[in-house]
């Protein structure tokens, strides 16, 4: 099987910076690391709040990165004309309300159609890979691919969260949710993404649904960047997802 794409996601080094309002830990720092490190792609998620990640640290992931971002927003007038500005490699479109969200989490695309079609059509004409953050649902994919996304992100917090609470059968239940719709997703034509909570025991049944080409992670390896160091946190990550491949 292919080698499948990490994307660490750098919010939580932001989340520890601005509880104390100064300059470090730096998340580009984080990000240079990781890409050295390996990575294949940043992710950072420029939140309406700003409760992590600033409009200055996208101005300076854009400047230094040598791998592609990720630019995860909201489908806000707002974020859209900052998207535009940078032109991204990729722009994720998540949730941030709860109004906006599925009852797993994800974006709530099927009833939003025809406003999302009109969001990220612009976002595709500047270049952007567009992917829209969604649960594990068929609707949802459906509705992805008609608004014209190229790439739909599954959300794995229902599976990992009822694996990391000790619900083994749950847990079971809701991969074989996300592997149907991998499958289905592809079938569909869309570029198939999975991520949210993702730790060392759950990444390796997901890593190695043959349709998925990407897997987004980082609180989990910012938390263990603290006991070990982001490099080699990366690296146990990224040899787990080899292994799943065969790769
Ligand atoms: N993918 C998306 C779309 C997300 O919103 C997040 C969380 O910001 C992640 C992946 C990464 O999740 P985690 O930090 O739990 O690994």
């Amino acid at each position: 099987m292919a080698k499948l794409r990490l994307g660490v996601n750098i919010d939580h080094v932001a989340t520890v910076r601005n509880a104390r309002g100064g300059d470090t830990p730096d998340p580009l720092r984080a990000a240079r690391i990781a890409q050295d490190a390996g990575a294949d792609g940043i992710t950072a998620h420029l939140r309406e709040d700003r409760r992590h990640i600033s409009d200055a640290d996208i101005e300076g992931l854009m400047e230094m990165l040598s791998v592609p971002l990720n630019f995860e927003m909201a489908a806000t007038a707002e974020m859209q004309s900052i998207a535009l500005r940078h032109k991204p490699h990729a722009v994720c479109i998540v949730p941030e309300k709860r109004e906006e969200r599925t009852t797993e989490g994800g974006l709530e695309v099927a009833r939003e159609e025809n406003r999302l079609a009109h969001f990220i059509a612009p976002l595709r004409e500047a270049g952007c890979r567009v992917s829209i953050f969604i649960a594990a649902e068929q609707r949802q994919l459906e509705a992805a691919h008609r608004i014209g996304a190229q790439v739909v992100e599954l959300h794995s917090g229902a599976y990992c969260d009822a694996y990391h609470e000790g619900r083994f059968e749950q847990a079971e239940a809701e991969l074989a949710k996300l592997r149907e719709m991998a499958s289905f997703g592809h079938a569909l034509g869309l570029e198939i993404h999975v991520g949210h909570g993702l730790t060392y025991d759950t990444v390796s049944p997901v890593a190695a649904f043959p349709e998925v080409v990407e897997l987004n992670i980082g609180h989990f390896l910012i938390g263990e960047a603290i006991f070990l160091g982001l490099e080699p946190a990366i690296h146990e990550m990224r040899r787990l997802m080899d292994e799943a491949r065969g790769v």
